[in-house]
């Protein structure tokens, strides 16, 4: 390698290194923190403080003071719902456990280093219903020449959602409105469709399959009517294929 080129790596190789510590600097003030009904979250100020405090007091609701804790002796709770349902750790961490929505709340951590400063450190944390088994109907079912023309419906009981169709792994570039995948299919068989349903905190999948000729098969039913029909060498093809999946 010449000089030029190890300097110009030098400059590239800086440059990365002041983007990732400026992003990690922002990040710091503004977290944002997602977690699901009954799932627990930690609130984590960033390992800056780690060593430095001398008292770190938590709030939710910008004033609500849960708890406040010198540097090693024990936390002193201020608030019995959260008492009940977070654990401190020494770096300051703050674990909210059995997460309800009302949870959901701006966080504030305050830390008081040695020389008394005040550093404020604000977490939002967001709570959202972790999102259930989408379910798939097949709708507008049509037999076209030697191929299917057919509506997949996919939908679940939450709102706030994004819908993704996947082609045996492949994101779907069909025509699709929210969960419906319009399709025309030619001489394809044995595909197996997901639906993908994700919020802000979690996703769930469900998937269904096509065998040819216009005939769908959902995950419950695709085991039960294969193995009836196993005889020929082509489902067999298929219930192995759909057993490796399953
Ligand atoms: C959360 O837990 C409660 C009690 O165990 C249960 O009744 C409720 O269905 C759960 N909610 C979710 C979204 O999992
Ligand atoms: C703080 O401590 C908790 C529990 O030991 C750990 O899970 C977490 O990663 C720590 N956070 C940092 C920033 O070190
Ligand atoms: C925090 O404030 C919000 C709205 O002001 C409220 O809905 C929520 O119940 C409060 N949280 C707690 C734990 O009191
Ligand atoms: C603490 O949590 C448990 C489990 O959710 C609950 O049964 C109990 O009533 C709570 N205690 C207080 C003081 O909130
Ligand atoms: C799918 O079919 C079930 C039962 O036939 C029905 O209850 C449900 O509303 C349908 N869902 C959609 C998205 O069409
Ligand atoms: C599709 O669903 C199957 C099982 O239902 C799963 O094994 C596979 O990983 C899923 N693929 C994607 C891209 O989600
Ligand atoms: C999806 O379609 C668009 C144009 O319709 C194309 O530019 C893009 O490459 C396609 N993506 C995939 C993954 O096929």
């Amino acid at each position: 390698m010449g000089q030029g080129q190890a300097e110009k790596m030098a400059m590239v190789l800086a440059v990365l290194l002041l983007s990732v510590l400026s992003c990690g600097k922002a990040e710091e003030k503004t977290k944002l923190v997602n977690g699901i009904v009954n799932g627990t979250v930690d609130l984590e100020p960033g390992n800056s403080i780690l060593e430095r405090y001398q008292q770190i007091k938590w709030f939710y609701n910008h004033t609500q003071q849960i708890l406040k804790k010198q540097k090693g002796k024990s936390a002193h709770y201020n608030n019995k719902y959260f008492q009940n349902k977070t654990k401190l750790f020494e770096n300051g961490t703050l674990r909210i456990t059995r997460l309800r929505k009302e949870d959901s709340s701006e966080y504030k951590i305050i830390v008081e280093d040695a020389k008394g400063q005040e550093i404020p450190i604000m977490i939002q944390l967001n709570i959202y219903d972790p999102v259930p088994k989408p379910r798939v109907n097949v709708t507008s079912l049509k037999k076209t020449k030697g191929g299917c023309s057919v509506t997949l419906k996919c939908s679940v009981s939450i709102p706030d959602v994004t819908y993704t169709w996947y082609k045996d792994d492949k994101k779907c570039n069909d025509s699709k409105l929210n969960g419906d995948l319009v399709l025309s299919l030619t001489s394809e068989s044995n595909i197996m469709y997901n639906c993908t349903v994700c919020n802000s905190a979690s996703c769930n999948t469900e998937s269904i399959y096509y065998r040819g000729d216009c005939q769908w098969q959902d995950r419950n039913t695709a085991s039960s009517t294969l193995r009836l029909a196993a005889d020929s060498a082509v489902t067999l093809g298929i219930l192995l294929l759909l057993h490796n999946l399953l």
